[in-house]
């Protein structure tokens, strides 16, 4: 589980000072999926960074498994929207990557290569593939980990629609088959809905939950299609539009 309490994040001191997050609370529970969605700006990203131990929050406490973070943790994976592949190494090796930094055995990445659709390029160069499939080579090194928690920063940003679809499908089934605890920030309503348990809305920075849209019909690939669906998404739409100033 995943514990964020009366998290504070402050940036630079005196006149150069940015209050980036103010007092944000929320839980997701082990095998949940919860999407972050808020204002360009408003601090998405930093709360991610110190759910993955990157940055210390300024005040606050954050706790996965129990545990305070005080560091990187090896159960939590993180990805963020330009994949950071190694353009020198292999679609392999990128995959291997993160098992290889913590020294653990480099087993199983084959396998979710081929999940991820990668079957046959493992001995491509990221040049050699299109975004789409850059981007599910960042997914699979972080899937490599076997991680409880997968914290995702607009993972889908500046694709396609057809290919962000496709690879929401693919995040969809692979949190059916690994069941982390998945948070999701992302500008797209839709895709907060489509993958979202609970679709936290949060308000221009400083950062705050202004509301939680309870989506308990989500998690089949036609959702999307269904009445529920359009209702959560005009619901959310409603919730952002009103933030606005
Ligand atoms: N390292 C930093 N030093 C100083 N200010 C920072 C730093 N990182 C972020 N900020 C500021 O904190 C605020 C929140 O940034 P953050 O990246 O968390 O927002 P975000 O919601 O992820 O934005 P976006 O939607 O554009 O991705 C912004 O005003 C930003 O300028
Ligand atoms: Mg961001």
């Amino acid at each position: 589980m995943i514990s964020v309490e009366g998290l504070r994040i402050e940036y630079g001191r005196g006149r150069r000072r940015t209050l980036a997050v103010e007092r944000v609370d929320f839980r997701v529970a082990d095998g949940e999926f919860v999407s972050l969605i808020g204002p360009s700006g408003c601090g998405k990203t930093s709360i991610l960074l110190a759910i993955d131990g990157i940055i210390r929050p300024t005040a606050g406490r954050i706790t996965v498994q129990g545990e305070e973070v005080r560091g990187v943790r090896r159960d939590v994976a993180f990805i963020t929207q330009d994949a950071g592949l190694l353009p020198w190494k292999t679609v392999r090796g990128n995959a291997e990557l993160a098992l290889r930094l913590q020294r653990r055995p480099r087993e199983g990445v084959r396998e979710i290569l081929r999940t991820l659709g990668l079957g046959g390029f493992e001995n491509r160069y990221p040049a050699e593939l299109s975004e789409g499939m850059r981007r599910r080579v960042g997914i699979a090194r972080a899937l490599a980990l076997r991680p409880e928690v997968f914290l995702m920063d607009e993972p889908m940003a500046n694709l396609d629609t057809l290919t962000r679809e496709r690879i929401q499908e693919i995040i969809l089934s692979l949190w059916h088959m690994y069941r982390f605890a998945g948070v999701l920030v992302t500008h797209d309503i839709e895709e907060a809905a489509f993958l979202g348990q609970r679709i936290i809305i949060l308000s221009p920075r400083p950062a705050r939950v202004v509301e939680v849209i309870e989506n308990p019909d989500m998690g089949g690939v036609e959702y999307r299609r269904s009445p529920e669906f359009y209702r959560v998404v005009t619901r959310a739409r409603e919730i952002l539009k009103s933030l606005e100033t």
